[in-house]
């Protein structure tokens, strides 16, 4: 039978599949992906929907952080966070067309999630602080709101293009994977 491996090293016969991502981490991802989209476009108003959709991102992300400790082995966050020396070796065998691939996230991948769900958090915090008594109308605040929602525009674009460079150089469709859940086991 044919055997293939991963970067986990487990040997898998061809044409098998494994589940990878469960579906807080699933359902998690494409309803945060979507408040977020929700949120940018409602900035202008209305502020009921805008807030909520941001409320309902910053939730799952508070959810996802807890997960990362708690959850099933490739949703936590030691299965995917490297130190700075791995992640440079991987990004630069990446960049050489012979990164080892990874059945949970790729290193380079897993500092693209923290910084994705620090930012949407510090977004979603910065938001809730305007409401507040505290800080209603505090500029500095403000700024750091515009300035995270800012970024986020800058992110979500770069992982986009780092999930379609990723399927290409592993010939897999990641967005699938993180629809159904499942991968090619090797
Ligand atoms: C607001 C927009 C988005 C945010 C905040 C976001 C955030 C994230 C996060 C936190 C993860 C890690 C998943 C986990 O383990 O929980 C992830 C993974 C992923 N995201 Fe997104 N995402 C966004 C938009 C998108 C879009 C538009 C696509 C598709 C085109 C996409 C495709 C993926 C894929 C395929 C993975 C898994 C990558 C892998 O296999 O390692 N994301 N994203
Ligand atoms: C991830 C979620 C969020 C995104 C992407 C987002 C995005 C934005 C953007 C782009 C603006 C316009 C900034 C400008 O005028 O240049 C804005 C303004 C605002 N947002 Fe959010 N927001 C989010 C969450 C929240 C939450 C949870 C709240 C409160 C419950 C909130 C309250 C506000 C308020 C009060 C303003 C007007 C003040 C300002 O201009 O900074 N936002 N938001």
């Amino acid at each position: 039978m044919k055997a293939a491996v991963d970067a986990a090293g487990a040997h898998a016969p061809a044409g098998r599949t494994v589940r990878v991502w469960d579906p807080l981490v699933r359902i998690g991802h494409w309803t945060s992906a979507l408040a977020v989209a929700v949120a940018w476009l409602t900035h202008e108003g209305p502020a009921f929907v805008h807030d909520n959709a941001g409320y309902l991102a910053l939730a799952i992300v508070a959810l996802r952080t807890v997960w990362g400790f708690v959850g099933p082995e490739r949703a936590r966050f030691s299965d995917f966070v490297r130190g700075p020396r791995a992640t440079l070796a991987y990004a630069r065998a990446f960049l050489e067309g012979r990164a080892p691939r990874h059945l949970g996230h790729n290193p380079l991948g897993g500092w693209m999630i923290l910084v994705l769900l620090t930012t949407v958090a510090l977004t979603g915090l910065s938001g809730w602080l305007l409401t507040t008594d505290a800080f209603w109308g505090s500029e500095p605040v403000e700024r750091l709101h515009d300035l995270a929602a800012d970024l986020l525009l800058l992110l979500i674009p770069l992982h986009v293009v780092g999930v379609i460079l990723a399927s290409l150089r592993f010939r897999e469709n990641l967005v699938l994977a993180m629809l159904t859940g499942r991968k090619r086991a090797g």
